[in-house]
This record gives C-alpha cells, sequence and structure tokens, in this order.
C-alpha cells in the first residue's frame, strides 16, 4: 500500500495544504514530521478556510490518525491556540497523536531568533521570528528539552533552569536585552503539557504499524526544497530537512517505505525571506500575480518576493527528493492575470556564458546567474477553466505549460489545481 510524501518544490508555499488535504481523504495517516510553527497551509473546504500550523492538515477528516513526529519543534501555547480554534470550527482532535520525542520552542528560542535577526540588519534570514532556528540549535547542541521531558515535573526542571540560564546569559550579556525566570517558564509550561498529555503517543510504532498493516500513509511536507539546511538557498534556509527524506527522518521510518514522492510546484514562483532569487520580478507583473494569487504569508502576513516559475530549480529538487509526480496549482491564477506572456526560466546563463541546468551550489553564483526563458502565450482564463476537472478540458496554452514543466524536469505532473476549494483539482494518475 502506498506510502506517499508531499513536499514543496520551491520556497515554501507552493500550496501543499490543498493536495495534502485532496490526498489525505484516502489516508488512514498523516504525518507532519519537520519544522514547527513557521509553517502555515490554509485549506478551503466546504467553502470554509482552515489555517494549520503545527496540526496536520488531514485532521480535516474525521477518522484519519494524524501525527505529529519526533522531528517537529513544538511551540506549545500557539499549538493549543491552533487545537482551540480547530475545536471552535467544529474539528474533531481526537485523532492527533504527537511523538514526545519533539523538541520544544520556548520563549527564549524566539526572543534570540528575533535578537539575531535584529543584530544581523541586512545580512538578516527573514526567519518567521518563531524561534525555529534556536530551538533547533539546542537540539543539535544536545541540550533541548523535548516533550516527554516536560511531561515529567522532575526531569524538567532541572534541564530548563540549565537552559534558562545558558540562555539568560546571552540574552543579557551579548544582546543587552531581558532574560527569563524558570518559575515564569515553568509553571505555564508544565500546565501545557498536562493539557497535551493525552494526545502523547509512542508515534514510531505507530506509523509503522500503519504501514505494516497496508494502510495509507501521508506524510506531510513543511517548507519547501529550497528552505532545506543542506539543500537550499544556505544561509537563507529554515533550520530543518523539508526535502523528502527529512519527512521519514522526523518520524522514524525507512527509506525503503516509501513509494511515491510527490513535488508541489505553484505555476509560479514565491518566497518571503531574503536571499538571491533569479527570477523575481518587480512592478505589475509582481503585483497582478501576488493579488490575483493572495501571495501573503500564512504565519506572517508579509507579502511574498513573486516571480517567473524556475524550471532548473523545481529540477534540482526533483533529484534531490526523488520526486516521482508533481502536483501543480494555480494555473488559474496565472490566467487570471491577463499577462500576455508568460516565461518559464529553462536554464541559468552563468556569468561565463555557458547555459545549464544545475543548480548553483554557491549563492554568489546563483546571485549572479541570468535565466534564460521560454515564452508562452498566456491562455485565456474562461469559466472552463476552473470547472475543468479533466485535463483535456483546460485550454491548449496550459497543457503546452505543463508539458514544459515535464519536458524540463522529466516528471510527470499528476495532478493539477484550477482553484481554491478541494474539488477544483485535475488527476492525471492516482497516488493512493
Ligand atoms: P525560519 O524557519 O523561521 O527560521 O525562517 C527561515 C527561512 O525560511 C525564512 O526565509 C522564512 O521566511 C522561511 N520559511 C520558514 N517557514 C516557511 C514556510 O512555511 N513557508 C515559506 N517560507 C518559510
Amino acid at each position: 500500500m502506498p506510502v506517499v510524501v508531499v513536499m514543496g518544490a520551491q520556497w515554501g508555499d507552493e500550496g501543499k495544504g490543498k493536495f495534502v488535504d485532496l490526498l489525505a481523504e484516502r489516508a488512514q495517516v498523516v504525518v507532519r514530521s519537520t519544522g514547527g510553527s513557521n509553517a502555515g497551509h490554509t485549506v478551503w473546504a466546504g467553502g470554509r478556510q482552515y489555517k494549520l500550523h503545527q496540526v496536520p492538515s488531514g485532521i480535516l477528516y474525521p477518522g484519519t490518525l494524524c501525527v505529529i513526529g519526533h522531528g517537529v519543534v513544538l511551540d506549545p501555547p500557539k499549538l493549543l491556540e491552533e487545537m482551540d480554534r480547530l475545536a471552535s470550527q467544529g474539528v474533531d482532535l481526537s485523532n492527533l497523536r504527537i511523538s514526545g520525542g519533539a523538541h520544544i520552542v520556548f520563549p527564549f528560542h524566539i526572543r534570540l531568533d528575533e535578537a539575531e535577526e535584529d543584530r544581523k540588519g541586512d545580512r538578516k534570514i527573514g526567519t518567521t521570528r518563531r524561534g525555529i532556528g534556536p530551538a533547533y540549535m539546542d537540539k543539535f547542541a544536545r541540550v533541548g528539552i523535548r516533550l516527554v521531558d516536560m511531561l515529567d515535573r522532575d526531569e524538567f526542571l532541572p534541564k530548563l533552569t540549565a537552559l534558562v540560564e545558558e540562555k539568560n546569559r546571552i540574552l543579557e550579556k551579548v544582546y543587552g536585552l531581558p532574560g527569563f525566570t524558570v518559575e515564569e517558564i515553568a509553571e505555564p509550561y508544565l500546565e501545557y503539557a498536562e493539557r497535551l498529555r493525552p494526545y502523547v503517543a509512542n508515534t514510531v510504532e505507530l506509523v509503522n504499524d500503519a504501514i505494516d498493516a497496508g494502510k495509507n500513509v501521508l506524510f506531510e511536507g513543511a517548507q519547501g526544497h529550497l528552505l532545506d539546511i543542506d539543500f537550499g538557498t544556505y544561509p537563507y534556509v529554515t533550520a530543518s530537512h523539508p526535502i523528502a527524506a527529512g519527512a521519514i527522518i522526523g518520524a522514524g521510518v525507512g527509506p525503503t517505505k516509501v513509494s511515491r514522492v510527490v513535488g508541489v510546484v505553484k505555476a509560479y514562483t514565491s518566497r518571503v525571506g531574503e536571499g538571491p532569487f533569479p527570477t523575481e520580478l518587480h512592478g505589475e507583473e509582481a503585483h497582478r500575480i501576488r493579488e490575483e494569487g493572495h501571495e501573503y504569508g500564512t504565519t506572517t502576513g508579509r507579502p511574498r518576493r513573486i516571480g517567473w516559475l524556475d524550471l532548473v530549480m523545481v529540477r534540482y529538487a526533483c533529484r534531490v527528493s526523488g520526486i516521482t509526480d508533481l502536483a501543480v496549482p494555480h494555473l488559474d491564477t496565472l490566467a487570471k492575470t491577463g499577462l500576455p506572456t508568460l516565461k518559464v526560466c529553462v536554464g541559468y546563463r552563468m556569468s561565463d556564458g555557458t547555459v545549464t541546468r544545475e543548480f548553483p551550489v554557491g549563492l554568489k553564483a546563483l546571485s549572479q546567474v541570468e535565466p534564460v526563458y521560454e515564452e508562452l502565450p498566456n491562455w485565456e482564463w474562461s469559466a472552463e477553466m476552473s470547472t475543468a476537472r479533466q485535463y483535456d478540458e483546460l485550454p491548449e496554452g496550459a497543457r503546452r505549460y505543463v508539458r514544459l514543466i515535464e519536458d524540463v524536469t522529466g516528471v510527470r505532473v499528476s495532478i493539477l489545481g484550477v482553484g481554491s476549494e478541494r474539488t477544483q483539482a485535475i488527476y492525471r494518475s492516482a497516488i493512493f
């Protein structure tokens, strides 16, 4: 039975939420195993909008087991707030399970994230300021606190005391900022732990049992390939592994178990945060795409930077993650902009004049590349586009666009999105 990873093949915000939600309908288990509250998935279902940050999107289907794996960094007050909001929208949370191995984001991580960004000034990363980097730093420095520790007062208090002392030294001495008292963190966090206790489970066993039992298991990626700590545009990246391999590490599942990897590629490119962006657009073209595509951050509300589709980048993501299928949302958005010509980057001209499809490792080289574009005429937007449910109902121009994606990446486009609602999708090949 299929074990499917859905991941972003660009800089995040590709519209993964829609496809995870669609595929979750056929999954018995949905797993979120990387990143933290920096992620934001917007899902439209039944005319209602749901904003998800830490809870897997599968939660919108009653009966689907939703797992937060140990690779996630959990922000307890934000998670509980999200759970309360979902419950008030009528969503049943009884199928949520959380790994005790997930590391905790504390208020000092958030303050340190902000302090570090402010200190960097022009060189800032443009983080979501959610404390993600500092929390993963503690994890890798082997001083982090995990949910399982927080559930045990005697384990928790000495660990927290040591961590607070260390962070206060940095906050006060390096940044001249106020520190925290152990008490102001310990009591509320012990309460959060009690509220989360009923959801804590051995998720490694749960997920592997589900796979062994032949259930459909879906891994819901967060962020995107180019934000990967190893394979992204370092240092303008997040602190985790949004690539396909990250999903299985963060859940405790072996690579031999994965049957399909779906890479989500928005029909154009967007990014929040700083760093080079070869196909970036400014002015009217960017404005039209941003407004039609509602390109404002789900987590931070920031306007996203906009650019043409960059297939050099997508090809790179396909290689690193072994993507077997592409899912392409926002074809309708491009059409609705009314821009007469659409450009797609199919190669990079390097500073020595050579043209390549290889994604450069160094940021300096990336900031100097000149995109080589293929120009395609926009297809006329019509009601049929958003009501199309079969590939051959799409305008020829849109199909040409899809063929170009397949030609450059060598990967088939199996699902297309033609609107924000669950039903507005075209399947060319079944995933589950
Ligand atoms: P951090 O993950 O908050 O440390 O931010 C590091 C970089 O990743 C910044 O450029 C963020 O804007 C970006 N980022 C983090 N999470 C997301 C996401 O879910 N979508 C898009 N960009 C993200």
